[in-house]
């Protein structure tokens, strides 16, 4: 049974969780908060704390902590239904019944509705190939080497050249305009409404669990765009889908490889590399690097071979590393993608590829080598000191030995030189960690990422316990300043509560519901509680902490931005940050 988020979020809001917990743990009352004994852990003073403004609670012992829901899941063992169930029950709200009509269950639920217009309008794809109009795009596909069991496997369809059959089909199942304009597959204008996809060959995107949450067209030969997506929708968050992950998580493999596109995952899954995904063309985000975490901790890149591909696997490679995972990269030259290396070289030959694939930090160094020219001893120089630099990222003695050691044999350095080099200047700098900047010859100090995770998290934390805060820090951060994907998505919520009156961090928390990782981190984030500063201090800590957000959001922005112009605005932005006047007061 499948609720919608505005049903449970009404269940949450009218249980109160003093009353709640009450029936089972002996709370007492200090000041706004109630405390009592942990019922997650042996203890023998309180640090169990329930606070009703913010509907939550947690343990200040051992971290346990939530809204009611999870108060209920956790205490009776119950699944987050049965939970619901006995809320719904005590509060008298009732829950729409697996026996009822599935007109009623459809008007329940929008994202539920709107997965089941996109699985009709994948079979209707699907169809259109087989009918004698789809020939076209059949042969398309086929000449492009797909076999019919591959086209059935990955649901691959076409859509006519008729400007509104789509929306005509799905009318004539009763699918309403507001449904279907939200489902991105239909425009609905005051002319009339036409569909997205036309004349197009078609891939539908599909989740973790095989649903279908959106679709790609690519033209058949010549034309733009070549691919032509869904737009987000309630059900489609790019940066948080893979594709082919539906088929990958099963692949029984210790890594899985990650490409650009939809025929590259399709060719590699039917020459038998079944474990591969593509992020789709968008830059790969932490979204998906944790949602890679969920089933290896192993990736092998097999990015296009152009430059835009190298910049690519260069961006990723840190992103998969702060996620917990080790990143090889895969060369496919001369072939621009897997999907033209496997017509033309085969299974074998790939398979051999990804036993030759290299480590990430070689690559990386390997492409800050091919900005020096070593026949220049000042050069060479200049490379063997950043190369050097490159290496104290690794803090670990013997991990920075063997990559010293690896380093020497790719680039015929005497090892003891590099290692004396590299010691030299760790021993200036105290060997602290500097994340590696490839192709960036200038030393810089770079904020530890922990730093700036610690500093944004700071900042949510601020925002839901002192309402003068929002008012201080609106003008100056935004949610998109919060770079780590989890506190940007978390942001977006709380500055939504707190622009209209109604922040609920028990209303946000259930969004992550579905995520142990998330949930835990946002329920900590908003109870941790603040040590004691003063006035004085808690001042200069807020200014600063804001500043340095803002900083490293503009640090991120520089590094992508192409446009000229674009990145002098940013620049001056950057600058005038230390000029800013950030207070409470
Ligand atoms: P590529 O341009 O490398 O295409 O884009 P491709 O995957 O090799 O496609 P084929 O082999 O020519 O059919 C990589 C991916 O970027 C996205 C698509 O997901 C594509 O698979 N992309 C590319 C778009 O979304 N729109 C475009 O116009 C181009
Ligand atoms: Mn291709």
């Amino acid at each position: 049974m499948f609720y919608s988020e505005e049903l449970v979020e009404e269940v949450r809001s009218r249980s109160d969780i003093v009353d709640v917990i009450s029936s089972y743990v002996r709370l007492q009352k200090k000041g706004g908060t109630y405390f009592g004994l942990c019922p997650f852990h042996n203890e023998k003073t309180p640090s169990f704390s329930v606070t009703p403004g913010k509907q939550m609670y947690y343990c200040f012992g051992c971290g346990a902590g939530g809204n009611v829901i999870t108060f209920l899941m956790e205490y009776e063992n119950y699944t987050f239904q049965e939970a619901l169930e006995t809320l719904a029950d005590r509060v008298g709200v009732e829950l729409p019944k697996e026996g009822e009509s599935a007109e009623a269950r459809k008007q329940a639920d929008l994202r539920a509705r709107i997965l089941e217009v996109n699985k009709e309008a994948g079979r209707y794809f699907y169809y259109q190939m087989k009918k004698p109009g789809g020939k076209r795009a059949y042969e398309y596909l086929t000449d492009r080497g797909l076999s019919d069991e591959t086209i059935r496997r990955f649901g691959l369809g076409y859509s006519n050249p008729y400007r509104d059959d789509l929306y005509r089909y799905l009318k004539s199942k009763g699918y309403e305009d507001g449904l279907l304009k939200e489902s991105g597959l239909v425009k609905v204008e005051e002319r009339g409404a036409h569909d997205r996809f036309w004349n197009r060959a078609m891939f539908p995107i599909m989740d973790v669990n095989g649903k279908i949450i959106g679709f790609g067209g690519r033209v058949m030969g010549e034309g733009e765009p070549k691919y032509l997506n869904s737009p987000e929708t309630r059900v489609f968050d790019k940066s948080r889908n893979l594709y082919g992950l539906n088929y990958a998580r099963a692949a029984r493999k210790p890594y899985l490889l990650l490409c650009e596109g939809y025929m590259d995952v399709i060719s590699m899954h039917q020459a038998g590399f079944t474990n591969a995904v593509a992020s789709l063309g968008t830059a790969l985000t932490p979204g998906h690097a944790n949602l890679l975490h969920r089933y290896t901790e192993q990736v092998v890149l097999t990015y296009d071979s152009d430059k835009a591909g190298v910049k690519a696997a260069l961006r990723a490679i840190p992103i998969l590393k702060e996620a917990g995972i080790s990143a090889k990269v895969l060369s496919l030259k001369p072939y621009k993608d897997p999907d033209e290396f496997i017509k033309a070289r085969g299974a074998e030959a790939f398979e051999e590829r990804i036993s030759q694939a290299e480590n990430s930090f070689l690559f990386e160094t390997d492409v800050l080598y091919a900005g020096y020219d070593m026949g220049d001893p000042e050069q060479k120089t200049a490379f063997h000191n950043a190369l050097a630099q490159k290496l104290l990222q690794f803090t670990e003695r013997l991990e920075r030995e063997n990559y010293m050691e690896a380093a020497a044999r790719q680039y015929f350095i005497e090892y003891d030189s590099l290692k004396s080099l590299v010691n030299a200047m760790g021993g200036r700098r105290g060997f602290v960690a500097v994340k590696g900047t490839v192709g960036k010859h200038k030393e810089e100090k770079k904020e530890k990422p922990d730093g700036i995770r610690q500093s944004q998290k700071l900042i949510l934390t601020w925002l839901v316990e002192d309402n003068r805060v929002y008012a201080a820090v609106k003008g100056i951060l935004s949610p998109e300043d919060f770079t780590e994907d989890l506190y940007r998505r978390v942001a977006g919520m709380v500055y939504k509560g707190l622009e209209e009156g109604s922040l609920s961090p028990a209303g946000i928390l259930n969004h992550f519901i579905n995520d142990e990782d998330e949930y835990k981190e946002v329920a900590s984030l908003f109870n941790t509680s603040l040590s004691k500063l003063t006035k004085e201090e808690r001042e200069k800590a807020f200014s600063e902490t804001v500043k340095r957000v803002k900083k490293h959001s503009l640090e991120e922005k520089i590094r992508n931005v192409t446009d000229i112009s674009v990145l002098q605005a940013l620049i001056k932005e950057q600058t005038n940050i230390n000029e800013l006047h950030i207070s409470l007061n």
